[in-house]
């Protein structure tokens, strides 16, 4: 079965986008089907680095096509800002590479106002989202009043929908203390996105259904993470959408039977950006040193990103829920120099042995992480191109992590670039 799905294993940011990127070259299409662009995947390609917050990381292929699924939230202004952005840059010449789902849902001016109000209003407990409006876009959605892109192409039928969202939305937002757009605004700013993106909208699942049928190669590219799973994260502190494999099925309309192999996507240690809790979290001088060396500052928001140590209940409760048949590691390069090196392979709550995430956001906040101390590293390790020639200690690190998730390494990552790249063995054929 040539088809992929790619999904972070921890809280984000694992270096999703770098993994596809890597793998598109051999891909005959690249799929989102969840989240918006509260999404940042980084690639870096001959130095050159390039974030995509909507458009599949595999743009930079001329020969691949790119689709946004029926099931992303999508800022239409951001996306047109995106496209332009690739066009002006030598990519996306060919407007046949990019494919939007008509029914993907889209974000309106009043959900980023309502997101970033609601935000600042919750002062210490807020949760520390993207401010992008995605939580309210999908929040329309289920409420059955949101906009979908095959709606913002017809004008009339637009400026209704708009009015049903503004007479919810609007009170509410004055209640903040936020005066929404009139509707007269949003109708003449959306006009002029439904006029450049009419060309890409179309009937998504069928372009993905013919590829399957043709036995072309397809890769689904997760956005956000396991931990970040709207069901299956640390609720309340996750996204609005569901994040594991499972998703691709109604996020882009795949049935069960077409999708098998998933790759997970885990850095080498555990990073974090928004709040909530992170048992192995350290605020010591590795942390800092995680941060300053591995670049951990946010591809979406800028903010910094919490760092600590690997957590593998995290990562083995991510390979449980979407069933990874592999796992990538990634940063390797950036525990070099730090030794011991420590992995949590349960928690301690109040004497109680975990070896799952507890759901209790009071049990999760009080878990201590129960660690095992591995040798560490000194040897730079982004010019290593085979896993024998790691040294030794960085080999056992990754069997441990193998053992304690249950999952095979496939591909170790040990530079942003796309080529400074382990390849273990090839994942679609796992
Ligand atoms: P994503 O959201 O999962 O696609 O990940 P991001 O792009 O938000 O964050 C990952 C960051 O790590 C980016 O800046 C990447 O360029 C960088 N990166 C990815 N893999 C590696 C690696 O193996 N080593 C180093 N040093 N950086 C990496
Ligand atoms: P990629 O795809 C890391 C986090 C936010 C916040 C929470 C809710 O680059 O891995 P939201 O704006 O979605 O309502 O915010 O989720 N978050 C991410 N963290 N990487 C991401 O995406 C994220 N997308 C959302 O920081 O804690
Ligand atoms: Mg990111």
């Amino acid at each position: 079965m040539p088809t992929l799905i790619i999904v972070g294993a921890q809280w984000g940011d694992e270096g999703k986008g770098k993994v596809v990127d890597h793998f598109a070259a051999h891909a005959d299409m690249v799929a989102r089907y969840q989240g918006g662009n509260n999404a940042g995947h980084t690639l870096v390609v001959d130095g050159e680095r390039t974030v995509v917050h909507l458009i599949p990381a595999g743009v930079l292929h001329p020969g691949t096509t790119c689709v946004l699924g029926n099931g992303v939230v999508i800022d239409p202004r951001v996306l047109c800002e995106e496209i332009e952005g690739l066009q002006a840059r030598g990519y996306l010449t060919d407007p046949t590479q990019l494919r939007i789902d008509e029914r993907a849902h889209v974000i309106l001016p009043v959900h980023c106002m309502l997101d970033q109000a609601r935000e600042k209003s919750l002062g210490e407990r807020a949760i520390g989202t993207t401010g992008r409006g995605i939580g309210p876009c999908y929040e329309d959605k289920a409420a059955r009043r949101g906009v979908r892109m095959v709606d913002m192409l017809d004008p009339r039928y637009f400026r209704d929908s708009v009015h049903k969202i503004l007479s919810e939305r609007g009170p509410l937002l004055r209640l903040y203390g936020e005066e929404p757009p009139t509707i007269d605004a949003i109708c003449d700013e959306y006009a002029v996105y439904a006029d450049r993106l009419r060309p890409y909208v179309t009937d998504a699942t069928i372009v993905v259904s013919e590829h399957i049928a043709a036995g072309k190669r397809i890769l689904f590219e997760g956005a956000q993470a396991a931990m970040l799973d709207l069901d299956h994260g640390t609720y309340p502190f996750v996204t609005s959408s569901n994040t594991v494999a499972g998703v691709v099925g109604s996020g882009a309309g795949v049935a069960p039977k077409h999708v098998g192999r998933v790759l997970g996507i885990a850095k080498s240690y555990t990073t974090r950006v928004g709040a909530g809790p992170f048992p192995t979290e350290l605020e010591d001088d590795v942390g800092a040193k995680l941060r300053h060396v591995g670049g951990e500052f946010g591809a979406t928001t800028g903010r910094p990103r919490r760092c600590g140590w690997f957590d593998a209940v995290v990562v083995r409760q991510a390979a449980r829920l979407s069933g990874l048949s592999g796992l990538a590691i990634t940063k390797l390069d950036v525990l070099s120099g730090i030794d011991p090196l420590k992995i949590a392979i349960a928690y301690d709550w109040d004497g109680q042995r975990f070896d799952r995430v507890p759901a209790s956001v009071p049990a999760l906040t009080q878990s201590r992480p129960v660690y095992e101390e591995l040798e560490g590293w000194s040897e730079d390790l982004r010019g290593v191109r085979r896993f024998e020639d790691l040294p030794a200690t960085a080999r056992t690190y990754i069997s441990r992590i193998e053992q304690l998730t249950g999952t095979p390494v496939t591909l170790i990552s040990v530079g942003a670039e796309r080529e400074e790249t382990i390849l273990l063995r090839d994942p679609f054929l796992l």
